[in-house]
């Protein structure tokens, strides 16, 4: 039932993206929260490793996060409690998943994992119900790995994945999945190999990734811009980008029918490449989910997204001009 439940929430939106329709009777399904802009590394193509300052910073609290639940939570099948920082540096971050898990919502977060942990904190976090912890670590040796997660530590990272993985495997009732996330640069594609070799001698899942360029820049500029400006960082080959000059124009977005994204502070925006509050189409807690989700600025993306007379300007049509993300 759950999952027949699942695939028809996750195949409502592109029917009506499909149908043209722009005002739209159900609510998303998966959404981002974002647990915090705040973060311990200083990694360079991430706008809160550039201590970007164009987005006010702060951890969501649990009584924001209780408040998004109660309204929407019956509709959602998927958090991700994650966007611009480090979610293990959030204080509230295991009542948060406790109160999503308790209303059978997946919830999953992307870490660095760059930080001291004790026992018992790798513990409750395995017991704590995520479905999936995301380890970003994009190298396979100290050398490697310092180039892009600039203040982090690699062997305190490859010590915490070990130590997660084997609690993991100790605690029967644990379903959380570990996944270590290797995107691919210029400046690691020579350890796919290794870091394929280490995650199997540690009996650990490895995703090898697509890199971004700049990634808070994306949404305002050109893919020629972005691989003038990032190229010391795209890999040889094109498949590990998410840019290439071969790669056909995206024909459009279908992201504000399927998803939204939300702010620690409540604002709600339209894609989790959109950072700044500047940019909202509205704040959860001064308004209803109902009435931000049909609003005039999520209807006038909608409309400009399919080349309609519209009435207000959003960031999805700069966007647009920009030739979409990654286009
Ligand atoms: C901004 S991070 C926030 C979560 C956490 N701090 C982390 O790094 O996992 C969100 C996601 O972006 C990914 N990421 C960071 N830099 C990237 C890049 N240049 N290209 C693609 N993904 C990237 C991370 O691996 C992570 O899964
Ligand atoms: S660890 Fe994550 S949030 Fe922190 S700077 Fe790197 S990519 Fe950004
Ligand atoms: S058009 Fe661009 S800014 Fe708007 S939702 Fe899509 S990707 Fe995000």
């Amino acid at each position: 039932m759950q999952t027949i439940k699942k695939t028809y929430n996750s195949i409502l939106p592109h029917i009506y993206a499909f149908l043209g329709k722009t005002y739209l009777p159900y609510y998303p399904s998966k959404i981002s929260i974002e647990s915090g802009n705040l973060c311990n590394l200083r990694c360079p193509l991430c706008p809160t490793g550039q201590q970007d300052k164009t987005a006010r910073k702060g951890f969501i609290t649990f009584d924001v996060f209780k408040r998004i639940i109660d309204e929407i939570g019956k509709h959602l099948t998927l958090i991700r409690l994650y966007n611009w920082g480090e979610p293990l540096l959030n204080k509230d971050l295991l009542r948060m998943i406790q109160y999503a898990k308790e209303r059978r919502i997946d919830i999953k977060i992307s870490t660095n994992l760059s930080m001291k942990m004790e026992d018992e904190q790798i513990e409750v976090l395995l017991k704590s119900g995520l479905s999936k912890i995301y380890i970003s670590c994009n190298g396979a040796s100290r050398e490697t790995y310092m180039k892009y997660h600039v203040g982090g530590d690699f062997d305190l990272v490859m010590n915490n994945m070990k130590r997660l993985n084997a609690k993991k495997h100790v605690l029967s009732e644990c379903r959380t999945s570990l996944v270590w996330l290797f995107h691919v640069f210029k400046h690691n594609q020579h350890e796919i190999n290794k870091a394929r070799e280490l995650a199997e001698k540690m009996g650990i899942k490895i995703k090898v990734s697509k890199m971004r360029p700049d990634m808070g820049k994306e949404v305002f500029e050109t893919t020629q811009q972005a691989i003038e400006r990032d190229k010391a960082w795209l890999p040889d080959n094109p498949e590990f980008s998410v840019i290439s000059k071969k790669r056909r124009k995206r024909i459009g977005c279908t992201l504000p029918w399927t998803e939204i994204m939300i702010n620690w502070d409540g604002n709600i925006l339209p894609c989790c490449a959109v950072y700044s509050e500047k940019h909202a189409f509205g704040n959860i807690l001064e308004n209803s989910f109902a009435e931000i989700w049909n609003n005039e600025m999520y209807v006038s993306a909608r409309k400009e997204i399919l080349g309609r007379k519209n009435t207000k300007h959003t960031i999805c049509h700069t966007c647009k001009r920009s030739g979409y993300l990654h286009g």
